[in-house]
């Protein structure tokens, strides 16, 4: 990537070279497949952190996962999302959450927009689960390189080549193993590395049921001593591998067509430094990023980014309202003024942050792949650009299928002005879709969510911060649907489907009761138009 030195004076220095130290990435994962465990042994493999167990908690463990709202208190989850930074070996590791258990949002997938890369976390005895779906079909949208890590190899589970073929025959993509173990899931013995000459890694588990497991190199003569017959199958296995051709390959890596796929037990800390290497030698560093127009914006140009997150209302002396950034190009010094692209108007960024959980620091610079934090950000929206220099606008994340839906109403009439502005906020912030038609009315907005904890966050905000209490009852649809003009009124008079108008962009939506019920329409009425939304539709 060069620097252009027209630009300068303008430019941090070093921004290209340091992109070029970054990997920015999220692990997607199917509730209780292992993230928190595994962002932890990630963190503390590269010690970023210095204690177990601070990075993530849940239930009793005490964690920094994000407390900023009263609701996630009461109910122990995370609903929000922001990077954890993990310094390993000249690199810079960011790493974003995305939220995934029952607070499973629109959030979730946006995160996605502002990764190069995501590592697909699979339980060893439950191979790919529907929100490891949901989340690859983003992924798959963006072709987001994937690297595969099958999670909890030291329990019972799944064989190994069999979990290979689920990938390749549901979700289309090649899986090409970096390492491979010795000892059935259940019976874990030890990791060849595939990649330098079979080298064998044996686990020994620490006495006492210490967390860290003692990995010991051991020369192939002895494994195939110490561990016989499973040494013998996992060598037949690889010569299977072999011959089918399963290696890692760049340019099908990149362009999201094959993944490498590693074997492993987080809760071990077994296999976690061969993925971390992993994501330093094969996960893409920051690029440039098109515009609206498809012009690139080279890393090393002057300060750009891209909001991909709201939250509101995390400190509960201030009504503050925080965009998280993902930073593009250049050098993000604190006090620098941004032109907010959408508006012109100026943006000054005294007080960023750096935020992970409840953890906060104010940062001084960052740089591409990086993510910030800029609090008062009441101006700005999912999807807006910030930049110094020459101008640049990025094309707006997508919004993705929404399966719930409910009505709002204002609790109290009077409040209807509260009411309006509420719901627009929280339009424009992305925390729900606001759909409305002439036979609903403008006082009876139809919310639309990607997972139903965002109606409650909806509740507690319009109560809370704008003073309007609402009620939302939930409709009977679970898909929606792109439609278009001229099949509006043929779908809205069928039972089991409405029209509505998405207020945001004006793309007219059509809301089926169930997947049965759309497949009878598409079936019965070929004549009308409708399209899948991304993900989750
Ligand atoms: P999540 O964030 O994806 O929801 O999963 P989390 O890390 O909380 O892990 C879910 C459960 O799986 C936890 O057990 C965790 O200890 C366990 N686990 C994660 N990785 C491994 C692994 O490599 N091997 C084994 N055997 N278990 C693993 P839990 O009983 O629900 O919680 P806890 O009481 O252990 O905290």
């Amino acid at each position: 990537m060069s620097v252009d030195t027209a630009d300068a004076p303008r430019q941090g220095s070093g921004a290209a070279q340091e992109a070029a130290r970054r990997r920015t990435f999220a692990v997607i994962s199917h509730p209780d497949a292992g993230k928190s465990t595994l962002t932890e042994a990630l963190a503390l493999h590269s010690q970023a952190i210095s204690s177990a167990g601070a990075v993530h908690g849940k239930g009793d463990r005490r964690g920094v996962t994000s407390d900023w709202m009263a609701m996630e208190q009461d109910r122990g989850i995370s609903i929000t999302s922001a990077a954890l930074r993990i310094d390993y070996e000249g690199r810079v590791l960011n790493l974003l959450d995305t939220p995934g258990h029952a607070d499973f949002s629109e959030d979730t997938y946006r995160v996605l927009s502002a990764v190069d890369c995501a590592i697909m976390l699979l339980d060893s005895a439950k191979g790919l689960e529907p929100q490891t779906l949901k989340l690859f079909d983003v992924c798959r949208a963006r072709k987001m390189p994937v690297i595969t890590f099958v999670n909890k190899w030291d329990r019972p589970g799944r064989e190994p080549l069999e979990l290979l073929d689920e990938i390749e025959q549901r979700i289309g993509l090649r899986p090409t193993p970096l390492n491979w173990p010795v000892g059935i899931a259940g019976d874990f013995r030890g990791l060849i590395d595939r990649r330098s000459d079979g080298q064998y890694t044996k686990l020994t588990r620490t006495p006492g049921g210490a967390k860290k497991a003692l990995e010991e190199p051991m020369s192939a003569e002895e494994a195939a001593e110490t561990e016989q017959e499973a040494w013998t199958q996992s060598q037949e296995e690889i010569e299977l591998l072999e011959a089918l051709g399963a290696d890692f390959d760049v340019e099908s890596f990149l362009a999201g067509e094959s993944s490498p796929v590693l074997f492993g037990a987080a809760l071990s800390n077994f296999g976690v430094g061969q993925l971390l290497e992993a994501v330093v030698n094969l996960a893409p560093a920051p690029a440039a990023k098109e515009d609206v127009e498809g012009k690139p914006r080279e890393v090393g140009k002057p300060f750009s980014g891209q909001v991909f997150k709201m939250q509101a209302n995390m400190d509960k002396n201030h009504r503050d309202r925080m965009a998280f950034v993902r930073v593009s190009s250049g050098r993000f010094e604190r006090g620098m003024v941004l032109t907010h692209a959408e508006t012109g108007r100026p943006f000054a960024t005294k007080y960023t942050q750096a935020v992970f959980g409840s953890d906060r620091t104010t940062i001084e610079e960052a740089f591409p792949g990086d993510v910030i934090a800029l609090v008062n950000a009441q101006a700005l929206s999912v999807g807006d650009t910030l930049y110094d220099g020459p101008k640049v606008v990025f094309p707006p994340i997508p919004s993705f299928a929404p399966e719930h839906f409910a009505v709002a109403r204002a609790v109290d009439a009077g409040k209807y002005k509260q009411f309006q502005r509420g719901i627009a906020q929280l339009d424009a912030e992305g925390v729900v879709q606001v759909l409305t038609s002439d036979v609903r009315g403008e006082q009876a907005p139809v919310l639309a969510a990607v997972g139903p904890l965002q109606f409650d966050v909806v509740r507690h905000r319009m109560a809370e911060e704008f003073r309007s209490p609402i009620e939302a009852s939930p409709l009977e649809y679970s898909v929606a649907r792109r439609t278009d003009e001229d099949s509006a009124p043929g779908l809205h008079s069928l039972s089991g489907a409405e029209v509505l108008r998405r207020r945001s962009d004006g793309e007219l939506l059509v809301l089926v009761n169930n997947k049965w019920r759309l497949r009878v329409i598409e079936r019965d009425h070929p004549e009308l138009f409708m399209e899948a939304l991304l993900a989750g539709g």
